[in-house]
């Protein structure tokens, strides 16, 4: 048996900043009024010529220097991702090829709105504990400012655009300890995107296909469903919350993270914030943290870090792996 073992982290986040004062002259807002509700101080938008897939290579090509391997040696490359460049091919493939990777290796995309990239590691552990992966790829890449109405000052003071990626390796010593994943489909209409292929194609033609939100539902929602999640992760694994070094929580809402650190009596300290200057990325939103983190020398070797995410579907889950 091989642990999925995580070897080179990388992120990528357009140059532009959207900053939380500028969007007084968008919408019927202030920017204290965003900071004191969400947390968020700035975000980055996609430049128009930037696609997901773009992003998603650049936070992979960091994590593969960092790796110290090359493209050639990956043999799966998962991308989460809501906000794809095309309905098909997926990102993944436009990626692996960008990596120029022709070794036939599987490559596909993970869609699970902001649980995504919790999603792609449960998936890649799975590969890993099999034996039918022995170097990924995983990457969390959105363009979210695309699916986002910037008239509306519900939704539109929320979101930014970045890429995370991480690369994990087979090995003896963990790694990705356990994973638990969830989700709810009863709760679809409080957050979505309701346009689709095959649904409301026109609309979609019109170009109005936003995400839509009952903020203060999926708020609770939130909370409740990242508390419970790291329970359970902890009971899973006979643990006490003092074993864990670092949470990385999805960065929709410092209230909510505050909210989950409360709950689980963690000092803020040990939980990793970005959601101040990133927004929510969605997927991209916990390998980005993780990704600083590391970078910063803020989570060190052998460490404890439980990653937990929440998103559309609902969808939420939770990953602890030993780093
Ligand atoms: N500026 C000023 N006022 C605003 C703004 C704004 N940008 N947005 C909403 N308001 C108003 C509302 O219209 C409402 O006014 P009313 O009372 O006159 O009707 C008032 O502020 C309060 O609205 P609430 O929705 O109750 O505000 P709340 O404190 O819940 O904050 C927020 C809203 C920030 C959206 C919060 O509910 C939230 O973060 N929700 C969760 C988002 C989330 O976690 N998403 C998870 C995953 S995302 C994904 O999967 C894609």
């Amino acid at each position: 048996m091989s642990f999925a073992r995580v070897i080179g982290t990388g992120g990528y986040l357009p140059e532009k900043v959207l900053t939380s004062a500028e969007l007084e002259k968008m919408v019927d807002t202030t920017e204290q009024w965003i900071i004191s509700r969400t947390g968020v101080r700035e975000r980055r938008i996609a430049a128009d010529h930037e696609r997901t897939s773009d992003l998603a290579e650049r936070a992979s090509r960091a994590a593969l220097d960092e790796a110290g391997i090359s493209p050639q040696e990956l043999d799966l490359i998962i991308v989460a991702t809501t906000t794809p460049d095309h309905v098909f091919p997926s990102v993944a493939c436009l990626l692996q090829d960008r990596l120029g990777i022709h070794n036939g290796g599987p490559a596909f995309d993970i869609q699970a709105v902001c649980t995504g990239f919790v999603y792609a590691l449960d998936v890649v552990n799975r590969f890993f504990l099999t034996g039918a992966s022995k170097k990924a790829l995983v990457v969390g890449a959105e363009t979210f400012s695309r699916i986002i109405d910037w008239t509306d000052r519900n939704t539109c003071i929320l979101f930014g655009d970045g890429a995370g990626a991480v690369v994990l390796e087979a090995a003896d010593e963990p790694g990705i300890v356990s994973t638990h994943l969830h989700a709810d489909g009863k709760y679809h209409e409080l957050l979505s995107v309701p346009m689709g292929v095959s649904a409301n194609y026109e609309q979609v033609l019109k170009g109005e296909a936003y995400t839509q939100m009952r903020g203060s539902e999926v708020f609770k929602w939130a909370v409740k469903a990242l508390g419970d999640i790291v329970d359970e992760t902890l009971l899973a694994n006979s643990l006490e919350k003092s074993d864990i070094d670092w949470l990385i929580p999805h960065q929709a809402n410092i209230r909510i993270i505050n909210a989950t650190a409360k709950k689980l009596d963690m000092n803020m300290n040990r939980v990793i914030v970005t959601v101040d200057r990133h927004g929510n990325t969605s997927a991209a939103s916990i390998p980005l943290a993780f990704n600083e983190a590391v970078r910063d020398g803020r989570i060190q070797r052998g460490q404890k870090v439980i990653m937990e995410g929440f998103g559309g579907g609902f969808t939420w889950g939770s990953i602890l792996l030993v780093y």
